[in-house]
């Protein structure tokens, strides 16, 4: 029988929704704490293929979700062009070096050889996860979307506005969009190699489409984001948190399946986007703060709501200090769910 997940990003109807939390691999485990805490930082791990497979799969052994989401970050792209990125603790990512400039934009590397060999350690611990990981579960591959990237390409670190980046976008138009194309070229051959590697499903995160203008997200955003999704060979799910005001546009990506966020009502999104289009999400992460009983009961009205074609997870990340009692009860939820037909 072919995987949950698979099926469900084909169209078909299954017993159950699938599911898995974005950021599963992470801060909410103590298994991820202790290893985490015995290295030099984040990019040890995740630079490390047997480590990072071996973090990749304790949400998997411990949760029993049902997809592994390889351990890694977005910003291995911004590196591998030529802008480094530091992890710094309690603060989030911080690159040294920034975008200024069309010329700065112009000494990016994206030749699809050096991306691929920069990145090697991902597809290797993607071969490392698909040695280990059962049959039943899917490996999904990832990266950021060309906008989000470039937002922390010139921001240089997380901000509530990102106005530079936006400053950049109206200021720079020229630079921008070849800032823009080098991404969408990089990405491309990253999850091509991802997906050699053993990615069985991509998703492509747009984590700050929500700052965009729906003029700027049809400029900036849509039509690279178009041309990824178009180029993936394996079933992609595209999650673009806060574009809300882009769903009629987002309908017609060519992608399997649209992440929403925890702001988007399940009844509405059916409306625009019919009852047969695969959705994924969307709790409200902070509801894992409840009471298992509570958790099991809206897990349960959301999967009613959305009628199937749905794959079950939080409306973003999992926040770190969630307790495991609260992921379980939603996962186990999900896995006890039943669609009568
Ligand atoms: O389990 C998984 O989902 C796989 C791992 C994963 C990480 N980052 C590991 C990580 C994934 C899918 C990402 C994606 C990512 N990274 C996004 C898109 C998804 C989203 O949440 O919107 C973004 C915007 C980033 C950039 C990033 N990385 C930020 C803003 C931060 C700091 C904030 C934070 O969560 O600490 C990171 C660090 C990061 N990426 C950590 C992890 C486990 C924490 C670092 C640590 O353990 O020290």
């Amino acid at each position: 029988m072919e995987k949950l997940l698979l099926r469900t990003l084909k169209g078909e109807s299954t017993s159950r929704p699938p599911v898995w939390l974005m950021r599963q691999a992470g801060r909410i485990l103590p298994q991820y704490r202790a290893l985490r805490s015995s290295l030099s930082g984040f990019k040890e791990l995740v630079e490390t293929p047997e480590l990072a497979a071996e973090v990749t799969l304790q949400p998997v052994d411990e949760l029993g979700v049902d997809a592994a989401i390889i351990f890694s970050d977005i910003l291995v792209i911004p590196e591998a062009l030529g802008l480094p990125y530091q992890m710094i603790k309690g603060k989030g990512p911080y690159f040294p070096r920034v975008i200024q400039s069309l010329e700065d934009v112009k000494q990016l590397n994206a030749h699809p050889d050096h991306v691929v060999e920069q990145l090697h350690y991902v597809s290797e611990a993607l071969k490392l996860v698909k040695m280990r990981l059962s049959p039943e579960k899917t490996l999904i591959g990832f990266g950021g979307a060309p906008w989000t990237l470039l937002a922390y390409m010139i921001e240089g670190q997380g901000s509530k506005t990102f106005s530079k980046a936006r400053k950049f976008l109206i200021q720079e138009e020229k630079a921008a969009h070849l800032l823009l194309e080098k991404i969408t070229a990089a990405t491309i051959s990253y999850f091509d190699a991802q997906v050699s590697a053993g990615a069985e499903v991509i998703q492509l995160f747009d984590s700050w489409a929500g700052l965009l203008s729906p003029g700027l997200y049809k400029k900036f955003g849509l039509p690279y984001i178009h041309e990824i999704l178009d180029s993936v060979e394996v079933p992609t799910i595209f999650f673009g948190k806060g574009a809300f005001y882009a769903l009629e546009e987002m309908k017609v990506l060519p992608t399997q399946a649209l992440g929403l966020d925890w702001n988007m009502d399940p009844s509405y999104v059916r409306q625009i986007l019919g009852n047969h289009s695969v959705v994924q999400g969307n709790m409200d992460p902070a509801q894992l703060y409840g009471s298992p009983e509570e958790i099991a009961r809206l897990t349960k009205e959301m999967i009613d709501q959305f009628g199937g074609h749905q794959i079950v997870n939080l409306g973003h990340g999992v926040y770190p200090d969630t307790p495991l009692a609260g992921v379980r009860a939603f996962v186990n939820a999900a896995q006890a769910y039943r669609y009568d037909r």
